[in-house]
Formats: C-alpha cells, structure tokens, sequence
C-alpha cells in the first residue's frame, strides 16, 4: 500500500444562468469516479466546485427576467445543487464566485501580481451601445463579415463563422449591438492587462505534465506568441470591482479559477482543515482540475501563470476531456439532443448513466457519443445480465437453505485470488483514467464468474439430495466473486455498491476488502439491485416529434392559464428574415417559407395563404418560435412557427418587429 496521498481535485464551474445537461455530466462523472477511488483507496481526496456567478450573460439575463443578478444566481444554484447531488456527485464543498472568499483571495491575487509589475495599464477603444450605456462584449455585435470575398449577414463581431475571418466589431458592416438593436459607436477606456509573456518559460516546463494532444494545441499558442490578456472589464457589470478603481470589474474568467480557492477556502473555515497545505508555494498535496477541452488556455495558461506569479502552487496536472455528442449529433434543442440532468433524472437511475460513460471514457480528449441503442445494450448486458446476475443466481439459495451464512471456506480459492489480483491492475486503470478498459477487465472477470455459476449449476444441484454442501461452496464462491466485482466497481456504481453492502451485512467497502473472500458471515435476503432499462423510458428524454404534430387546442377548462416566467423564457422567440416564399401543392392554406435566422436557415409550413402573396413577403423580417421540436407534416417537415394575429382569412397580420432587427435577435 502506497503512502497515504493529499489530493484537491475540482471540477469545471458551470456558469449560474442555464440548467446542467448531459455534457456538463460528462466531466462530473469522470471526476467522481476519480475521487471516489481515491477514497477507496485510503486517500485524503477533497472534491470542491462552486457556481460561476459572474459576467456580462448573467447580467443581461438576470435584467431579462427582471430580477437581481443574485436572486438568478442562488436559484440556479440551488438546481445545480440538487441535480448533482442526485446524480450521486460526491463533492465536499460547493461554494459560489460571488462569495467574500472569492472576493478577497482574487484582491490579494490581484495586488500580488501587480505589486511584481505582472499588470499593465493600457486603454483600448471598444463597441459601446449608447442607448444601453454599456460597453459591448464582441459575442453582443452582429453584422456584416467585413472581408470581401465573404460578406456574410449577421456574424459575432470578433469573427465571421462563415468565411472565418476574425476583426473588431468596428470593422463590421452595419453593426448591430444585441443587446438594444441600436448600432455601436467606438468609446476608449483603460484596461488591466496580464503580462502572461512573463510566464513563457514556466509554462513551457509546467505544460510537459499535460496530456499529448493538449500539449500539442499549446505548442501551436507558443509558437504564436503569449498575448497580454485583457483581466478587466467596464461597469456596468456583474463581478468584482477593481480595487481603487469603482468604474472597472475583474473579467468573469479572472476571477472564475479563483472559485476553486475560494470554495476550500469556505471547506477549511467549515472544517479546519488547512488551506495552506493545499495551496502554498511549496504545498506537497495533490491538485488537479477536470476540465472540458474548449477552456484550455484558461485552465493551461493563464491559471498556473496567475498562481505563480501570485506566490502559490501550480496544479499538479490538469485532465482535459472531450464533448458528448447524443446520437451521433452535437447537442442541440433543435436535434432533440439536448438533454437536460433534471431530464435525465426524471426518467432513469443515474447509475446506468455513470456506468455508460465509464465504460466510453479514456484518458484522452475524444468526444464521447450516447448513442440510445447502445446506451440500454451496454447497461442490460453489462450490470444487469452480467453483474448482479452472479448475485441474483446465487444469494437465494444462501438465504434459504443455510441459515442465511456464507460456507467457511471457498471450493475454488485459486479463482477467487485471480479476481483480488486484478484488483492492482484495475486500480491502476482508474488511477490513469482509462476507465473504459477497467470496464472491460471488470466485465471480463463477471463472464467468468458467470461461467463458474453455469458449470456448477446450484439450480439443479439443490433438488438433488445430499448436495447441500456443494450448492453452498458453490454459491459462496459465486457470491464472493460478486462482491469483489462490486468492489471494483463501486466507484462508478454507488447505489449498487450500497445495495451489495447490504447484502453482506452493511459494512462500507474499501478498495482492499475485494483482497479477502468473505467466509462464514451472514447475508441478507436478496433484493433486486437494479432494474434493466427499458428503450422506451430512454425515448421518452426527449420529445416525441410525431406526438407533437398534433397541435393540441387547449379548451378553457376553467384551469388557471398563467404560465410562470421559466415557460416563458423556455420559449426562443428571434427574428427571421423570410428569404424564399412559396405555394404548396396540394395545400390550400399553407406557405412553404424559407427563412434565414442569422446564419442558419429553417424551413416553416405557415397556415398564412388565404392572406399573403408569396411574393410580397420574400425579404420581409418576422418572428419564428425557434425552439419548437420539428414537426413532420405531408409536404415535409416544418422547423419553427412563425406568429401572426387574427381570426384568420384574409385578415391574418403577419408579427414584423421595427427597423434595425435582424435575422437571429432574441425576441422578449
Ligand atoms: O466554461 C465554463 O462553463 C466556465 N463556467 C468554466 C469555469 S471553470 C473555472 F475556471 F472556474
Ligand atoms: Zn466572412
């Protein structure tokens, strides 16, 4: 047994304006994993993660929905609590960015850079809206693609997705601020800038540790020169405010790494525990941060950069994964692949989703694909027809016949050793992440266990008389070779773990029991562990296109009809152009419509034909109900509705907003 290890491990935090989904699970699940083994394996692992709580989004969407900024926050805060707690996330702490911790370790931070000459002071001319009297982050500029060979309508306004070009939004063609619809003016003020150059020669030691392809992507950034990185951000906005300096914030992704302190920080103040052991210069503890591969250079560059140059310790490694696609598509509400955890949770145990991704993860940044048919495949055979299979086949014949006890002795030790010694070699599997061979080792040794059961028989043995005593070797060996298999698993599989615990008598298992059988000990009565999934419950994540055709009319049952302000904003309502209007054969109501919202085009059948000439509507601007699942209907299928007013005919008014819209606004 290797010495006992001091381990910090964190998560990525996810941002307190939006609801967590399938990917964001991805990484907690992976993690978990991790430290629940390290646990196991006698380990001090502390798991910490908190909200991230700042930036211009969650100002603009705590504004939207016309509540404070922490009232958004602490709402969201308390659903992500309860969706990771369900999905069995085994956190110590979970803290916010917009807490007194964080405020006052990201000051120190701050003062300790600038006191070694790491800021800069420069000022810098951005996109303003003079109506909203804000400064415009570029993602809240859309226009025109200035190059001209592109020429594209209505691209962010640092880069064009079209022709890939990437500008200032100053060098757009009619710029257009999102946040008002007006158009940006240039307005200059003074900015913090991170001299991240400084660093070059400890992040080219420090990134060796990183993971090949990782340290591959971070040569190409060190070939292209360390860019000082804007650290501040003008009011208004919703963050720290720069010391000394009222008009100024730290950027959100200053102070968001920050959150990683602050929320073991708030551990160490609930528990005594010490925050200097983990965080010091020369700390001996373990730290590691799970990420996602989009927010690299945050995690890869700037933080080491900011900790070293703050006189604290570097991580010890950072774990970088890729994204979940769902059925072989990227997530995405209009694919029907965007699946929320609370989603997720409603329908099906989270078990059989910790154990799929287990079973998909490797220690490298490869996306990972929830294909459903594999998805119910992989679970029923794996843990149900392999795993507790063993358990089910043998635990009744225990209980029933023996007094509920196991035999004193296994008929085949030599089996049972072969299974404790893979236990090294599985622990070294999920000490380096490569959890889906440890998988496969795990389901590799359930076929034989199952293969034992097969040959020995206990079924038929028990109706023969004079061979109790072999039905009992046979089902303690049986069920110890299921105990080790729960051992090994449960660091993916906590509730089946619990249950098996159970079984033998409550004890919580650490890594090293899988290294002993139990002999002589009494088991419980055997209750089913886990239930096989159903194609049909993993249909129902998400919605039915084909039930959703229908439009069902909804008759004034004398029910309250008010709906709250998340159905409200559950809606996407954005503005569309109408580039192509046309008749449908066959139908005497509809209009096909092709329309642009902003870089993507949808087609919409519209029952508007008895007031509108297709041809005058063609350049015309409408709002489309962006996010209602396509519905097949006879001509083809129909990706959006747009709005209109009146009783219908020739009096049907077509919803336009006023000039300056354009394709792809939001519509509140
Ligand atoms: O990309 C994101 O979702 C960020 N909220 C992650 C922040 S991780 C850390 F730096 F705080
Ligand atoms: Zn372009």
């Amino acid at each position: 047994m290797t010495a006992k290890r001091r381990i910090l491990v964190t998560t990525a935090l996810p941002y307190a304006n939006g609801p967590l989904h399938l990917g964001h699970m991805v990484e907690h699940i992976q993690c978990d994993i991790w430290v629940r083994f390290q646990r196991m394996r006698g380990h001090e692992c502390l798991f910490v993660c908190a909200e991230d709580a700042h930036g211009t989004p969650i100002m603009l969407a705590a504004r939207d929905q016309g509540i404070t900024p922490e009232e958004l926050i602490s709402r969201v805060a308390d659903e992500h609590r309860k969706d990771f707690d369900d999905f069995g996330i085994s956190f110590d702490n979970y803290h916010s960015t917009h807490s007194e911790e964080n405020r006052v370790l990201m000051e120190g931070i701050y003062a300790e850079l600038d006191r070694k000459g790491h800021i800069e002071r420069r000022k810098i001319v951005q996109a303003y809206d003079e109506k909203e009297q804000m400064f415009l982050p570029d993602r809240y500029v859309r226009g025109t693609c200035p190059n001209p060979d592109c020429g594209a309508v209505d691209q962010y306004g640092d880069s064009c997705e079209v022709c890939g070009a990437t500008y200032s939004p100053a060098e757009m063609k009619d710029a257009i601020s999102v946040v008002s619809g007006t158009k940006p003016v240039e307005r200059e003020s003074e900015h913090l800038f991170f001299r991240l150059g400084h660093f070059e020669t400890l992040l080219r030691d420090w990134t060796k540790r990183l993971q090949e392809s990782v340290r591959r992507k971070l040569d190409e950034w060190f070939d292209s020169g360390l860019q000082d990185w804007d650290i501040s951000r003008d009011a208004p906005y919703f963050g720290f405010q720069v010391p000394g300096q009222p008009d100024h914030y730290f950027y959100v992704w200053l102070d968001a790494p920050v959150g990683y302190m602050a929320s073991f920080r708030n551990y160490c103040d609930r528990t005594g525990a010490d925050f200097d052991a983990y965080w010091a210069a020369d700390s001996e503890a373990e730290l590691y941060h799970f990420i996602g591969k989009d927010i690299v250079y945050f995690h890869c560059l700037f933080w080491p950069a900011v900790l070293h140059g703050a006189g604290y310790r570097t991580p010890t490694s950072v774990n970088v994964h890729g994204f979940l696609t769902v059925n072989g598509q990227k997530m995405s509400k209009r694919r029907r692949t965007f699946i929320t955890a609370r989603q997720y949770l409603e329908k099906l145990s989270p078990e059989y989703l910790r154990y799929y991704y287990a079973a998909k993860l490797g220690p490298g940044v490869d996306d990972i694909d929830l294909s459903f048919e594999d998805f119910v495949q992989r679970v029923n055979a794996d843990v149900v027809g392999k795993l507790v299979n063993i358990a089910s086949r043998c635990a009744g014949f225990i209980s029933r016949n023996f007094d509920g006890r196991l035999a004193d002795s296994l008929p085949e030790p030599g089996l049972y050793d072969r299974f404790a010694a893979a236990g090294e070699t599985i622990a070294a599997l999920y000490e380096s992440r490569e959890y889906s061979r440890a998988m496969r080792d795990i389901m590799a040794l359930a076929d034989e266990a199952n293969r034992y059961i097969d040959e020995h028989k206990p079924w038929q043995a028990i109706r023969e008389a004079g061979r109790e005593a072999e039905v009992h070797a046979v089902c303690t060996q049986g069920l110890n070779l299921y105990r080790a298999l729960a051992i090994y698993l449960k660091p993916v599989l906590p509730e089946v773990a619990a249950a098996s615990e159970a079984l033998f008598g409550g004890r919580s298992w650490a890594w090293a029991d899988a290294g002993q059988p139990l002999l002589g000990a009494p088991v419980e009565k055997f209750r089913p562990i886990i239930r096989r999934i159903e194609m049909k419950q993993v249909e129902s994540l998400v919605p039915d296109s084909e039930k959703d055709s229908t439009v069902k009319e909804k008759k004034d049952e004398g029910k309250d009809n008010t709906i709250d302000i998340d159905q409200f904003l559950a809606t996407e309502l954005k503005v569309a152009r109408i580039d192509k209007a046309e008749f449908v054969d066959g139908a005497d109501k509809l209009l096909r419509l092709e329309l642009d919202l902003g870089g993507e085009t949808r087609t919409v059948f519209a029952g508007i034909r008895s007031a509108y000439d297709p041809a005058t509507l063609v350049g015309r601007l409408t709002v489309v109900v962006a996010n209602l699942a396509p519905r097949k209907m006879r001509f083809g299928t129909s990706e959006g509705m747009v709005l209109a007013a009146g009783p219908g005919g020739k009096d049907i008014f077509l919803v336009s907003p006023d000039n300056g819209a354009s394709p792809g606004m939001r519509v509140r």
